[in-house]
């Protein structure tokens, strides 16, 4: 028996577990894009169903690549206020940058839908489904959003913050308690974690080991 043989099996347990993480800790997100956003979602689902539908792997990897590019720009917004914010003293423009990484976030789940939908429809154009490396992505993906949810439910983070100072106006800003739920360890943890998972990621598309 092959060490994939055993691998593989293995990898799909821990997606299933791993999907499940996702749809725990994003809670209203799938919610929010099928019932707010309904047109973007056509179009998110629809494009690459075409690329796969013509069995063009060079307009499969144009979609999932400009994907990516689009996740990274909208995420990039996050990243950038989660730093900007540990320096910002005044408690309204704390909740201006807020929203607009909360703009960003929009732009993160459409790349991120294009980017994996694409990536499945790849997978069966090549016929990648018996490798590692593509399973190993998909958790790698899985894990660090189900942590990034996380990080922002349940009085924790960036969502905990915006609760905060929609309750108690921008005066909250000023809490100590407040401003350590966005503060410069939990912008570095992200910055670490993010930056690692998506380096991993890269690699694995690249070298696509076993
Ligand atoms: C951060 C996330 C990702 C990035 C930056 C990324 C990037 C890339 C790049 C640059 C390629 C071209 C590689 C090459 O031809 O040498 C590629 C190919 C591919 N990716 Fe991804 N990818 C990501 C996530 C995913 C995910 C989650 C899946 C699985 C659903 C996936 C499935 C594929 C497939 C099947 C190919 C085609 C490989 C082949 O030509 O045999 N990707 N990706
Ligand atoms: C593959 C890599 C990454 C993925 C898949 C990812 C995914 C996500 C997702 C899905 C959210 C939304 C959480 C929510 O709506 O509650 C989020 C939030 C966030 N992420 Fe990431 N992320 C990645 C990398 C990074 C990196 C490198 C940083 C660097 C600082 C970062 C910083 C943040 C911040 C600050 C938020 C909260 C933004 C807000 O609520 O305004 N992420 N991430």
């Amino acid at each position: 028996m092959e060490l994939n043989e055993l691998v593989v099996p293995a990898l799909w347990v821990l997606t299933a577990v791993l999907v499940g993480a996702v749809l725990w800790t994003g809670d209203g997100v799938f919610r929010y894009f099928l019932t707010v956003k309904p047109l973007v979602t056509v179009v998110v689902l629809g494009v690459p169903l075409l690329a796969w539908a013509l069995q063009s792997h060079p307009l499969l990897m144009l979609i999932h690549i400009s994907g990516a590019f689009l996740f990274v720009g909208g995420h990039a917004v996050s990243a950038l206020v989660a730093f900007r914010l540990t320096t910002e003293t005044d408690g309204a423009r704390a909740e201006s940058l807020l929203d607009l990484s909360g703009y960003g976030i929009v732009w993160l789940h459409i790349g991120l839908a294009v980017l994996i939908l694409s990536g499945i429809a790849a997978g069966f154009v090549e016929q990648s489904w018996d490798q590692v490396w593509i399973w190993l992505a998909i958790d790698v993906l899985l894990a660090i959003s189900a942590y990034m949810y996380w990080g922002n439910s349940g009085g924790r983070g960036y969502n905990a913050v915006r609760k905060r100072l929609e309750e108690g106006g921008t005066a909250a800003w000023d809490e100590p308690e407040t401003r350590r739920l966005v503060d410069r360890a939990q912008a570095l943890r992200l910055t670490l974690t993010g930056t690692a998972a998506l380096l991993a990621i890269t690699a694995l598309m690249v070298f696509q080991p076993g």
